[in-house]
């Protein structure tokens, strides 16, 4: 073991001592293995230097980001660039016959807030996906919060695409025009969501994204009491209280309003600019199976946040919530790979988007696992991997092979 597995398991250890044992559901993938994890990520917040953001990155990069180095994927051509101003490392397989290939943009997962397409398990995780798809990987270090807030990362995003999709770039990757897809996790499913939706409607672009697939997408701000939400709000990776933390700094509203956020406030009956049409695009009772619903009851609130729309546009932005495009803009969507897990918070997102581009005829393949969690698909790699993250990383990679 060398000197970063030592503090490492001394860190697990320590964390696990002085954390209480909280029980989990039957049925969640290697549940000690996964307290253990969340003990050490709620450790590193306390730890801090400086914002709290700030030293859970440096957590990360000291405890889990080890560089993959040259070997780790062999074949694999990796650079440094930047799309429209955007840092971007495109990754670039040397397999294949010579001829055109597949191209795939990514955005990497982590609140908005956290995460590096150069670092850690993402880097290795492009590595693999180029290697494994004969593709040119674009993976967009798009800004962060607190350093920026919405609509900058999507916009960085946005561009990143509009460059990667011009006929001059393309060729010059030796990309397929006809076999371009978005990708991301999590935050970066969110975005990845939005991006398709803003390229497939925007008629001056003349290459669109063939093919989205979503990993666990945060889609939705208004209502943080779906199923989901509520049977999940402890389970690690992602608490509700952090999932409303995370959107509530992307979307740049006052951080004392979490408390209302809980309860749906900003959602409530009193918000005029919430039209029942509106409100039946994220109306878990109308997109979710029977199954689904988990006999929740909803939570909408009967006097609302005064103002809050109007002062946090974002929470009704298709930007920011692709779940509430309307279904024009839907339809438009290529087609789409969601992966939903069983203990996330997000999993109803991710089932109310499969249902809604469903409605509106768009291919949709729901890939759901019932012994996942969120966070799962990028924990392939020691000291972080899960039996289940890999299974879905394997499926993953099928659907792009046979859809892209
Ligand atoms: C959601 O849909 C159900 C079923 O149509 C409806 O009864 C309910 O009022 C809707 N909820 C909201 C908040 O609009």
């Amino acid at each position: 073991m060398g000197p970063f597995s030592v503090v490492f398991t001394f860190l697990l250890t320590a964390s696990l001592a002085y954390y209480v044992y909280t029980p989990f559901p039957d049925g969640v993938e290697e549940p000690w293995k996964l307290m253990l994890l969340d003990a050490t990520f709620r450790t590193a917040q306390r730890l801090g230097f400086g914002h709290y953001i700030r030293s859970i990155r440096r957590f990360r990069e000291v405890l889990l980001e080890s560089d993959a180095g040259e070997d780790f994927v062999p074949g694999v051509k990796v650079s440094d660039v930047t799309f429209s101003g955007v840092p971007v490392r495109v990754y670039e397989a040397s397999g294949g016959q010579g001829g055109l290939r597949r191209g795939l943009l990514y955005f990497h997962g982590g609140g908005w807030a956290l995460g590096r397409a150069k670092k850690g398990s993402y880097d290795k995780l492009t590595r693999i996906v180029s290697a494994e798809l004969d593709a040119v990987v674009v993976s967009v270090d798009y800004r962060l919060y607190p350093e920026v807030q919405f609509p900058e990362p999507y916009l960085d995003c946005l561009a990143a695409a509009k460059h990667f999709l011009s006929a001059e770039v393309l060729s010059r990757y030796s990309v397929d025009p006809e076999r371009v897809g978005v990708s991301g996790d999590s935050a970066g499913g969110n975005l990845a969501a939005a991006v398709a939706q803003e390229i497939s409607q925007d008629s001056s672009m003349t290459v669109k994204f063939s093919a989205q697939a979503l990993v666990y997408p945060a889609l939705q701000a208004l209502d943080f009491h779906t199923p989901s939400c509520i049977q999940n709000q402890n389970i690690p990776v992602l608490s509700r209280s952090s999932l409303v933390q995370f959107w509530i700094q992307y979307l740049g509203v006052d951080l004392s309003l979490k408390e209302p956020f809980l309860s749906n406030q900003h959602s409530g009956l009193q918000q005029p600019l919430l039209t029942p049409e509106l409100r039946a695009r994220f109306n878990w009772t109308l997109l979710l199976s029977a199954e689904h619903q988990k006999n929740q009851s909803p939570v909408v609130a009967g006097q609302g946040l005064e103002g809050i729309l109007e002062k946090a546009p974002g929470l009704l932005d298709i930007r920011a919530s692709p779940l509430l495009a309307n279904p024009e803009v839907l339809s438009k969507c290529p087609k789409a790979y969601i992966l939903t897990c069983e203990f996330d918070v997000l999993r109803d997102d991710g089932l109310m988007y499969t249902q809604r581009l469903q409605n509106v005829g768009v291919q949709v393949t729901n890939a759901h696992y019932k012994d996942g969690f969120h966070g799962c698909f990028s924990m392939l790699f020691w000291p972080l991997e899960f039996d289940v993250g890999r299974r879905a990383f394997r499926h993953y990679i099928s659907w792009l092979q046979d859809n892209l």
